[in-house]
This record gives structure tokens, C-alpha cells and sequence, in this order.
């Protein structure tokens, strides 16, 4: 077989996270203080998959770009690819067709979570050859996802967020194609969302009799699209940590499954695992809870948090309830004032939410 590609889409707008994603693209968005996008190109690179393109969008692509670099630090070499406008996934899979010739490949969307890596799925794919595979895991909420229809194991229909789904398997972001794919994506419709969904394409690839292969995901997949996919994201991912601690403790002390990065110092606190703490961050006389990322050089100060992802340069300081459940983006403050008149005071952005004891 010939060589797989990888391509990777990290275009789209991310509204379902805003305000985080009016300034940042939501696969940097970190998890246990890495970019979701990271953990996509090192599964690829982990399944020996050597070059990659990788989607981005006018507005985020330059950040991204910032972020990954030219791949030499994962072991992969990387092809940006512009995508104008975000006219769906099958769309992308057409932009990308110089990147991929005819080679077969696997698609990964940005902004999702594959507990197994995709190390036993690509050599499903290369040894049973299939036109395409897809990868299937049941969801409470199959509506948010395109959904499939199994019939004796083999798919007879997929429909990308039915209102009404027949079945609670949903369609999980990381599909493997053959070069038939691209002749599928030019032959769709646009969806009702104005998309080009590959949702379709890949219906239209069942319809002409070629053979599309499911999987059904052992362990756990996690799209996050929301704010509690992130949360979610991030405790499955700090399940996984190994301590160690490379900061300085003073009268601190760290239970359980904890990473303190470099130059982070701790004085008279508490950090409770699984918990990251990032490189440079300040910790003084707090409480850090179970399942919390602290992005680097945060400062908490006399305050507890817990369950919550803080990006990198936010503070938190003089609070008189425990934090939690929630996501801060860079350089956010949160503290108490003291100031007259004793009030609530707030500078937030379109789309924030706020809720206070
Ligand atoms: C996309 C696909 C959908 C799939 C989902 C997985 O949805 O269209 O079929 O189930 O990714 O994350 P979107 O995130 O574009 O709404």
C-alpha cells in the first residue's frame, strides 16, 4: 500500500467555546496544559504517519502556525494548507488534494480526543484495505453527531446531526480514506448548514457499493467542542499524568497524581491530584483541587480552585468560594476588590458567563 498521509483540520470557528475562541483557535485550547491539536499530531507521528497537512483558516491559521511550526519537534513534517472559507469538511478534504495525490490518508479533526491513539486502526486499514474506515462510539446525545446505521455489521446509513437519530452511534472525527474519497466529495450537495459534509461523502461512497468499514472506539473519544467536553477532556487526560514535581515547594504540599513544571513555586499551599501546574505559575496560600490545569505563570493567591482550566497568564486571587468547573483564557483576572462602593465589578466579553455565590 502506499504511504499515508495525515491530514489534520484545524480550520472552523469554534463557536460553541466562545468568548475563548474571538481571540484563539479552539484546538490550542489546552488540555492538561497541552493544545488538543498536539495530542492529534502526536498520534499520527506515533502510527509512523511522517507527513501531514494540517487545515487552517485565515483568522486562526497564523496562530497555529505559531504554535506547531514545521513539525520537526514531533518527528512529522508539515504542510499548511489555507481553507478560505469553512465550507465543511468535505470541502477541506478537496482544498487539501494537492497535499494529498492519490495517496490514502487519514483525516483527524483538531479538536478531538482519541484515548487509543490511532495506532491499531491504521493497521486495520492496511490490512483489510477498505475504501474507507470509520470509527463509531455510542453517545447520550447522538443528535450533536453524525450518526450510523449498522445493518449485520456493515453501515447502510449515515446522517449527519439527525434530529431524530435511529441510533445512538455517532460518528467520531477521525476517519481513513482512499484517494475515492475526493471524487465523493466533489459529487455531494452542500447540507443544510451550507457544509460540505463528509458525512455525505462518505454516504455516497456506501451508496456506490465501495466498501466503508466501522470501528467501534475502545476507550474514550472526547470532541471539545463545549466547555464541558474541555473539562471532561482534561480529566481523562490528568488520569493519565505521572507526577513529578520540578518546582519549588515551600510549607506546600502535593497529594496524589500532581505535575509541578519548572520555576513554579508553591508557598503554603495545597494542590490535590490528578493537577497540573504550569511552568512559571504562583501559588500562595491556596488550595488546588482535583482536576485542574494552571497554564504558565498563572497566580492564585489566597483562593481554591478545582475542576477548572486557567490558560496561561491568569490570576485568581482573594476568593471567598472554592472555583470550579471553570475556563479562564489568557490573562484573566479574578479577584476580590475592595474598593467603595462594595459592588460587582466586571470587564468581560461578548459571550462570557459569570456566576457568583
Ligand atoms: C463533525 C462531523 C460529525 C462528527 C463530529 C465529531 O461535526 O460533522 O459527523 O460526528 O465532527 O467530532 P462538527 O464538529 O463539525 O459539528
Amino acid at each position: 500500500m502506499q504511504t499515508l498521509k495525515g491530514l489534520i483540520l484545524s480550520g472552523g470557528k469554534g463557536t460553541r467555546l466562545r468568548p475563548i475562541t474571538y481571540t484563539s483557535a479552539k484546538q490550542l485550547v489546552p488540555v492538561a496544559n497541552k493544545p488538543v491539536l498536539f495530542y492529534g499530531i502526536e498520534a499520527m507521528a506515533r502510527a509512523g504517519i511522517d507527513e501531514v497537512g494540517i487545515i487552517i483558516a485565515p483568522e486562526t491559521g497564523e496562530e497555529i502556525r505559531a504554535a506547531v511550526g514545521d513539525g520537526s519537534r514531533f518527528g512529522v513534517s508539515i504542510t499548511y494548507i489555507v481553507q478560505d472559507e469553512p465550507l465543511g469538511l468535505a470541502h477541506a478534504v478537496l482544498t487539501a488534494e494537492l497535499f494529498l495525490g492519490d495517496a490514502p490518508f487519514v483525516m483527524y479533526l483538531g479538536d478531538n480526543l482519541l484515548q487509543g491513539g490511532i495506532e491499531d486502526l491504521v493497521a486495520a486499514f492496511r490490512s483489510s484495505r477498505p475504501d474507507a474506515l470509520i470509527l463509531l462510539t455510542p453517545v447520550p446525545d447522538p443528535e450533536q453527531y453524525g450518526v450510523a446505521e449498522l445493518h449485520d455489521g456493515a453501515v447502510v446509513r449515515l446522517v449527519e446531526k439527525p434530529a431524530e437519530p435511529k441510533t445512538n452511534l455517532a460518528l467520531v472525527g477521525v476517519y481513513m480514506f482512499t484517494n475515492c474519497v475526493h471524487g465523493a466529495a466533489r459529487a455531494i450537495e452542500p447540507s443544510g448548514r451550507g457544509e460540505l459534509e463528509i458525512t455525505d461523502a462518505i454516504q455516497y461512497l456506501v451508496d456506490q457499493g465501495m466498501r466503508v468499514e466501522p470501528h467501534i472506539v475502545q476507550g474514550w473519544w472526547k470532541d471539545t467542542g463545549r466547555l464541558g467536553d474541555m473539562l471532561a477532556a482534561n480529566r481523562l487526560v490528568l488520569d493519565t499524568i505521572e507526577a513529578r514535581v520540578a518546582g519549588e515547594l515551600v510549607d506546600s504540599q502535593v497529594d496524589g497524581r500532581v505535575v509541578i513544571e519548572p520555576g513554579a513555586r508553591l508557598v503554603r499551599s495545597t494542590v490535590r491530584g490528578p493537577a497540573i501546574i504550569g511552568a512559571g505559575a504562583r501559588l500562595t496560600d491556596c488550595y488546588v483541587g482535583p482536576y485542574t490545569a494552571i497554564g504558565e505563570g498563572c497566580e492564585i493567591r489566597n483562593a481554591e480552585v478545582e475542576h477548572s482550566i486557567l490558560l496561561a497568564g491568569s490570576s485568581v486571587h482573594d476568593l471567598a468560594g472554592r472555583m470550579e468547573s471553570s475556563l479562564l483564557g489568557r490573562n484573566v483576572t479574578i479577584g476580590r476588590d475592595e474598593r467603595q462602593p462594595r459592588a460587582f465589578r466586571f470587564l468581560v466579553g461578548d459571550n462570557s458567563e459569570i456566576g457568583i455565590l
